[in-house]
């Protein structure tokens, strides 16, 4: 039974049993606790926690996983024995409030043993320590004696959320395989593989560790398809299934190499990680340094390295891609309709790590001969990483097979300090701020209101490096006010500039404001003496708010059109928003055309002209959500959020200032679109007056 005829097997039974067939979901999940898909469960989160409705009331597919970050990663097993994958697919049922720990087991267990014909001597159950229910229903339809666990047998897709006690069952592959039964000391021995994870979601686990129980009780079942193919194909190891014999032959083609006992895990590693870096790639993940994309340039970085290892030079996961769409392009039709993309962006960054691979690998072995107890300094870990951006688990990857490490603490100190000279130079006086403790958090909640014309207290008063009890006229200084209408430095836009006025006396021209912290500071020059204490009047200028203001919708139709116009997947890396210019970083893997810079602008100017009401509301994060409203991957939002909406274009959560219709930007003109790394793209845009 080869991987294609599995897939059909499983979805034909769940079919048959009621279960409406859906495709896999995108390994970007619609989860800001995730970075990837872990599971086939994580697309009905919501449903589970009764936030969404189900599409029917049982459900069935093969999902893509990759499990290479945060709670579930097994990024740094892959290759040494034959289980561990980053990416692997899951084939899965749910129920939704429907059957539930009867049925399920039934379904589970009449597949494995009358639909694939295992034979049910070599099944072995467990079921949950607390879980009497379970326990006894193996035994009412199978006459087995689950084992009974404690943490094996309960799971979550990640630290909260909904969660159950699960029963697993287990393949036996005989006494002749080392290895005990599952809960023992020995269990990874490989004798017993678990193949099936049938989870009874009934509870929703907050960030406190306490259990609610959900609306429903529900199904949630997960099968590794790559330890089914061993299963039924009678090898041991996943790696010597039909799938990854003909993608370890491309690699074999490729380099010029035979498999053999001693590089396996480099063939290993190269299958595995092309699987992952492809579809994580087709599915819109771009290599970069934050996130799911650092996630990824790790995995294509250690391919290369075990690409090295086989003594291969130049280009190897896109060279090897078409083998994957070959052998998964039917099941999985994105890999396929990718594919110019994806090569052109595992290209892109395959050349530009190829020579610092290089260099960084002589670096490593002329440092190797000085290691004492096999320890490496972690200032060569960092030099690795700094300068040839060697990731850390790349050093302790190659160094494992020399069985050396890297001083870790060393290394993560390097990391700190480098931060830290980062902060310095580019914050100036931000250390200086962040020590004034005792300095409360300035209240900025007319920020959005603009005109005020409330006093402000003056609470410190920053001169040089030093902090003042009192300034004079021309001293250039930076004042915390305990209130103030001034929007700090935040979320990429800059702040404002005005002025502080005592009765109708102007004492200072504010020219930038910042936020350290909670608390936002005012810089400029002084044309009257201030001291603390004094009762200011701040007045923000009203014409640079105005422009600002239209830069940042205006950022927010940029980047609607750039989804529209090169595709979905478009998502934004960094920004700049001041008066009247805009500068945007967002994911795309090749120049855009002179006509796609055009249509992207003409969108732009089209919203402009229909002049469309853009709302400024607060709500919960929830009704954000279920309005759509996009965010940036990993920004942490509160509660609370802001949600701009600007038409039906584009809706996104954000704590910046905006016009009130669109017509007020006047008209926005693209001035260049350049790379500025791999798969990362920079518009700078103008707009308003200037545009015109
Ligand atoms: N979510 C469970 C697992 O991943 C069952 O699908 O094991």
């Amino acid at each position: 039974m080869t991987y294609n005829d599995i897939r059909k097997i499983f979805l034909t039974y769940f079919e048959q049993h009621g279960h409406k067939i859906v495709p896999s979901a995108s390994l970007i999940p619609n989860d800001p606790t995730l970075l990837f898909s872990v599971a086939g469960m994580v697309q009905w989160k919501g449903v589970f926690q009764g936030t969404e409705q189900p599409i029917a009331p049982r459900v069935a597919n093969v999902q893509k996983c990759i499990r290479a970050g945060g709670k579930h990663n097994d990024l740094e097993d892959v290759g040494f024995d034959g289980r561990h994958h980053t990416f692997f697919e899951m084939l899965g049922n749910w129920s939704f409030g429907d059957y539930f720990k009867e049925g399920a087991i039934e379904m589970s267990w009449e597949l494995l043993t009358k639909v694939i014909g295992l034979d049910p001597n070599r099944i072995v159950v467990t079921t949950h320590i607390s879980d009497d229910e379970a326990t006894a229903i193996w035994k009412k339809i199978t006459g087995k004696d689950a084992i009974r666990l404690d943490k094996d047998n309960w799971w979550s897709a990640g630290e909260t959320g909904p969660c159950g006690p699960c029963t697993e069952m287990h393949y036996d592959f005989g006494p002749d395989v080392p290895g005990g039964l599952p809960g023992s000391p020995d269990e990874d021995g490989g004798r017993f593989v678990e193949i099936w994870n049938d989870v009874f979601m009934q509870y929703d686990r907050d960030a406190n560790g306490n259990l609610t129980p959900l609306p429903k009780q529900n199904v949630d079942t997960g099968a590794g398809l790559e330890r089914w193919a061993a299963v039924l194909q009678n090898k041991l190891d996943n790696y010597d299934t039909d799938l990854f014999a003909n993608l370890k032959s491309a690699v074999s083609d490729l380099t010029g190499v035979k498999e053999t006992e001693e590089n396996k895990p480099s063939f290993k590693i190269i299958t595995d990680h092309l699987r992952a870096v492809g579809f994580a790639i087709a599915d819109g993940v771009i290599p970069s340094n934050a996130d799911r994309g650092y996630v990824i340039r790790r995995i294509l970085r250690r391919a290369m390295r075990h690409g090295q290892i086989l003594g291969h030079k130049g280009e190897l996961l896109s060279a090897l891609y078409p083998a994957l769409v070959k052998e998964m392009g039917d099941a999985y039709p994105e890999l396929k309709t990718q594919e110019k993309h994806v090569v052109e962006i595992i290209k892109n960054e395959e050349n530009s790590f190829a020579d610092m691979l290089q260099n960084g690998m002589k670096l490593l072995e002329s440092e190797l001969p000085k290691v004492n107890n096999n320890i490496l300094p972690g200032e060569i870990a960092f030099k690795l990483f700094d300068t040839y951006g060697f990731p850390l688990d790349l050093t302790q990857m190659i160094l494992r097979d020399k069985k050396m490490d890297v001083d870790v603490d060393s290394f993560e100190k390097c990391m700190k300090e480098q931060k830290e000279r980062s902060r310095a130079d580019t914050r100036g006086t931000r250390v200086l701020w962040e020590s004034q403790t005792d300095l409360p958090a300035t209240d900025d909640s007319e920020k959005y209101e603009a005109e005020t014309n409330r006093t402000a207290k003056v609470l410190s008063i920053l001169r040089g490096e030093e902090f003042v009890k009192s300034a004079n006229p021309g001293d250039a200084v930076e004042i915390a006010l305990d209130h103030t209408p001034f929007y700090g430095t935040q979320g990429g836009q800059v702040g404002d500039m005005g002025v502080f006025k005592i009765g109708d006396k102007i004492v200072m021209n504010v020219a930038e404001t910042n936020r350290v912290g909670n608390v936002v500071i005012h810089k400029g020059t002084l044309t009257e003496p201030v001291s603390i204490g004094d009762e200011v009047i701040p007045e923000i200028n009203l014409t640079v708010r105005q422009q600002t203001a239209r830069a940042h919708t205006a950022t927010h139709l940029l980047q609607a059109a750039l989804r529209q116009v090169l595709n979905e997947d478009v998502e934004q890396r960094g920004s700049k928003v001041a008066p009247d210019s805009v500068r945007f970083d967002f994911s795309f893997g090749r120049a855009m055309s002179a006509e796609e810079k055009q249509s992207v602008e003409d969108l732009v100017n089209k919203w402009i002209a229909q002049n469309l009401t853009v709302s400024h509301e607060e709500m919960d994060i929830e009704s954000a959500k279920k309005r759509g409203a996009m965010a940036l991957f990993g920004e942490k939002y509160g509660d609370r959020v802001r949600v701009i909406t600007a038409g039906d274009v584009s809706c996104e959560l954000c704590g910046g200032t905006h016009v009130y219709h669109t017509g007020e930007i006047i008209k926005a003109r693209i001035n260049k679109e350049k790379s500025i790394s791999s798969g990362i793209r920079r518009i700078t845009m103008s707009v308003g007056t200037l545009a015109e």
